[in-house]
């Protein structure tokens, strides 16, 4: 197994960790325990020993099936990773309550990586007003927590506001290759390595987007080699940045843990050939993209209830990845049907106030007929 030492901290962990959000199901939507245990003591058997769960997943079974799984290995063999949900958070004693039933559903009398659960402005502010982010700098202080982070969700300039705020232990951020220019992104990430803060990864795969693409997409990298999965580039190209030192991966079926352990247990950082190659495709994936749109949303708000940048957010993946699984989430569910396209009644406002200038009108008839024509399986 891959590992990798945080200098910072002076330990060692697994380049492959355990993301605990996508555990398998049974069909009334509960976590299916048995194989879920089976998933995690495989992957501890093969030397995973970063686990990573939050106090929200899976309705908030997640925390209780870790605790029970990992009751029977010793307490110092693995790396337990929990968050503070913010969203939760209305005062200090709030964040106390939450923490010290944490430790109860996880059987555990301290957390080894404690994050602040999704940072973005809006939540800094509050939880700084609150006090809240000085009572995690306590928990650290009584040892209830060995390191202190926070997962992070919003544009650059905001991820640089907080990593420079104080001494993070760590930090928890979105990154693979489609999205080197999105959230904290390449330049997040080159900061945090400036910094010497070590960085645990969250959604390599981008959810399960890069693991499956079109046809001709596909074949590109079967073509490098038939016999490694199309996930395995994506895991490939995080691991392939030193100052990454936790690769989260959220698997979600057996053959999917042994996929990536294989990928983990002989690691190989991609070579230059494989990289340029990667580098192509992404620049063809985003050829496909339909507008400009840059999501700014100036537009808005549309007079007629229209989502204007939901919309062509959805546009432009479906054309991008060309199979409607990767849309089918936000468009069916995300985007409610007053937001939809086929409200507009072309009253030409957010033209006018559109900085890239789109013809969004024509862009959100098109929108419609795509999706409702279902150009792509
Ligand atoms: N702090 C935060 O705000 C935050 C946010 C998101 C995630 N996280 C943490 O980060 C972890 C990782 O994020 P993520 O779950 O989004 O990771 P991810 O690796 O980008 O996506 C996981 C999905 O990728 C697919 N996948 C994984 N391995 C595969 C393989 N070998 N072959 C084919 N498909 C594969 C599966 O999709 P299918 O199920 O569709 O097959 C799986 O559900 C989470 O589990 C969670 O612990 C934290």
């Amino acid at each position: 197994m891959e590992k990798r030492k945080l200098e910072k901290l002076g330990i060692e962990t697994s380049l492959l960790g355990f993301g605990c959000m996508r555990f398998p199901t049974t069909p009334d939507g509960k976590i299916d325990e048995a194989e879920a245990e089976r998933m995690m003591d495989k992957a501890i058997a093969s030397g995973v020993n970063y686990i990573d769960t939050a106090y929200p997943y899976h309705n908030g079974e997640s925390e209780p099936l870790v605790g029970k799984v990992l009751k029977k290995y010793d307490r110092s063999s693995f790396y337990l990773a929990t968050k503070l949900p913010l969203w939760a958070v209305k005062s200090v004693d709030d964040a106390k309550r939450i923490f010290e039933e944490q430790l109860q559903r996880l059987q555990t009398d301290y957390i080894d990586f404690y994050l602040l659960h999704a940072v973005n402005k809006e939540k800094w502010e509050e939880m700084k007003a609150l006090g809240v982010v000085d009572y995690c700098a306590k928990l650290k202080e009584e040892g209830k927590i060995r390191y202190y982070g926070f997962s992070f969700h919003d544009d650059y300039e905001v991820f640089d506001e907080i990593i420079r705020y104080r001494d993070w232990d760590f930090c928890q951020i979105q990154y693979n290759y489609m999205d080197t220019e999105e959230q904290a992104g390449d330049k997040g990430y080159a900061l945090a390595e400036s910094l010497g803060i070590p960085l645990v990864i969250m959604e390599p795969i981008k959810g399960g987007s890069l693991a499956n693409f079109s046809d001709d997409i596909n074949a590109k990298f079967r073509e490098m080699d038939p016999d490694k999965s199309i996930a395995s580039y994506a895991l490939r190209w995080v691991g392939s940045h030193s100052n990454v030192k936790v690769i989260l991966s959220g698997m979600s079926t057996m053959q999917q843990v042994e996929d990536n352990l294989k990928t983990f247990i002989d690691f190989s950082p991609l070579s230059d050939e494989e990289e340029n190659k990667i580098k192509a495709i992404v620049e063809e994936l985003r050829s496909r993209v339909q507008n400009g749109c840059t999501g700014c949303r100036y537009c808005m708000p549309c007079p007629a209830g229209v989502n204007i940048p939901g919309n062509f957010q959805v546009w432009n993946r479906y054309h991008m990845y060309r199979t409607y699984d990767h849309v089918k989430g936000a468009w069916e569910k995300e985007l409610k049907d007053e937001e939809k396209a086929k409200n507009c009644i072309k009253c030409g406002k957010c033209e006018a106030l559109c900085p890239q200038k789109l013809s969004i009108r024509d862009n959100l008839v098109q929108v419609q007929k795509d999706l409702d024509e279902r150009i792509f399986a």
